[in-house]
């Protein structure tokens, strides 16, 4: 028999433990060149892994031996600068480091009366957000696990205050972009509410005159409109201040879904893209996107908090305690109760280095964005689909269909060259770079544009 307490006394294996987990750290976050890596087919990542759980464990030593030989180089480095595919992840040192403290301080995310301390300093994290964005002081909100899930609080919200209002639709309705993220239709699916798209202009972007033919057409069925601030496919933000124009003269919510895009809101450089952002009602921006901190978080904001708390705090009696006060506790803000205090890495990061780090790293991606997109353009084989607005560049090889893409890719993926995914819009396959890693050069943008040749 072992001791139960085995797990959790310190003792000499413990000690053996967690130097063994923090010098692995230590190992990966000082490496810069840490190879991208590749996924393996289930079968021989069974057999190359074994059986790692059995009655007696196999010890911390192995199975970190597991993680390190094969776990680990069976997933691709997302904060690689040559890892361009869907939206990147590029957590600051300081950040990443930081996520080692979150976890080994045990803290409880929830609750004020649990964790004011670091409740504390993601509000401050929050309300800087919310300056920066134009909010008003009162703004704020908390830290979710994604932006999927902070859609879904930000729009349950909105249909509970128009519950609030009076109104009874046989149906409730959404409105967004037809180029709004699919997240904007899985939050409409658990809902059970329709999604009304409306078409953008040819360049993507989402007006406040169509908006307005949508809301004419259905009523005060509409609870909210999504505009979006930074496409996922071409990081294109939508005209922000007409959309805003129409739901204020109408009464509607605004929810502004930047999970990838409103980073760019820091930069001096894409600040005009996002007028108007100063009306939303709600907003979201993902740190583990384009804010440099590691997985996940969602920075989910309320114009008036109060509305996302009455929509969201669940009532138990053995939880009474907690929301029969005034205290802030970010379980009332979104749909989840026990929670990470998953914003305090983003916390560490802007205290340590500060904004203006952030501000320069962001506007080097959209300098990048533009540089590369000039570049395709001087290509003959290659032709760019849109003009890149904020760090995405979306362009076709000209004669290439979708085996041609598929094929390209691989490639570079198997020789570990990069990992760029093809996409497609209209239709039509296209390779995409989605650049927010500040150790992305253009060479290696170059680099990779010299494989389509
Ligand atoms: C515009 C936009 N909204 C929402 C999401 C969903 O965010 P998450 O993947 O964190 O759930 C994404 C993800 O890429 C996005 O780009």
């Amino acid at each position: 028999m072992t001791r139960p307490a085995r797990m959790h006394d310190v003792t000499d294996e413990t000690r053996h433990i967690v130097d063994l987990v923090l010098n692995y750290s230590r190992q990966r976050l000082l490496t810069d060149d840490n190879p991208l890596d590749k996924p393996l087919p289930p079968a021989e990542l069974a057999r190359l892994a074994g059986v790692t759980i059995n009655e007696k464990g196999i010890g911390a030593q192995k199975a970190l031996g597991v993680f390190e030989h094969v776990l680990a180089p069976a997933c691709i480095t997302t904060d690689d600068p040559r890892y361009l595919s869907f939206i990147p992840s590029a957590p600051s040192k300081a950040a990443a480091a930081f996520d080692l403290v979150v976890s080994a301080s045990a803290l409880y995310g929830g609750s004020w009366l649990e964790g004011a301390g670091a409740v504390h300093a993601e509000n401050e994290v929050l309300r800087w957000l919310a300056g920066e964005f134009g909010l008003p002081a009162t703004a704020g909100g908390v830290f979710v696990q994604g932006g999927t899930l902070g859609n879904l609080s930000a729009l349950v919200a909105a249909r509970e205050t128009a519950r609030e209002r009076g109104i009874r639709p046989d149906r409730w309705r959404v409105v967004c972009s037809a180029e709004a993220h699919s997240s904007i239709a899985s939050a409409a699916r658990v809902m059970d509410v329709e999604v009304v798209t409306v078409a953008p202009d040819a360049g993507g972007v989402l007006h406040g005159d169509a908006v307005r033919t949508a809301l004419e057409e259905h009523g005060d069925s509409v609870f909210a409109v999504v505009a979006t601030a930074g496409s996922t496919n071409f990081g294109i933000v939508d005209d922000i201040a007409s959309v805003a124009e129409v739901t204020r003269e109408l009464g509607v919510w605004l929810h502004v879904d930047g999970a990838y895009g409103l980073a760019a809101a820091l930069s001096p450089e894409a600040r005009h893209y996002f007028a108007g952002l100063e009306h939303a009602d709600s907003l979201i921006v993902d740190p583990h996107k384009w804010l440099f901190a590691p997985f996940d978080a969602c920075a989910l904001l309320y114009r008036d908090p109060e509305l996302g708390r009455r929509a969201h705090t669940q009532h138990a009696e053995y939880l009474d305690t907690l929301t029969e006060t005034s205290d802030w506790s970010p379980s009332d803000f979104a749909a989840h109760l026990t929670r990470r205090a998953r914003g305090l890495p983003l916390w560490f990061s802007l205290a340590t280095y500060g904004a203006e780090v952030y501000r320069e790293a962001i506007t080097a991606s959209i300098t990048l964005a533009e540089q590369i997109a000039a570049e395709i353009e001087s290509r003959d084989e290659l032709e760019l689909v849109r003009r890149p607005q904020l760090s995405v560049v979306v362009f076709e090889r000209r004669g290439w269909d979708k085996a041609d893409y598929t094929t390209w890719s691989n490639r570079l993926l198997d020789d570990q060259h990069a990992f760029v995914t093809p996409s497609s819009h209209g239709g039509r396959t296209n390779a995409r770079f989605a650049i927010l890693n500040p150790r992305t050069r253009f060479e290696d943008l170059v680099g990779i544009l010299d494989t389509m040749r």
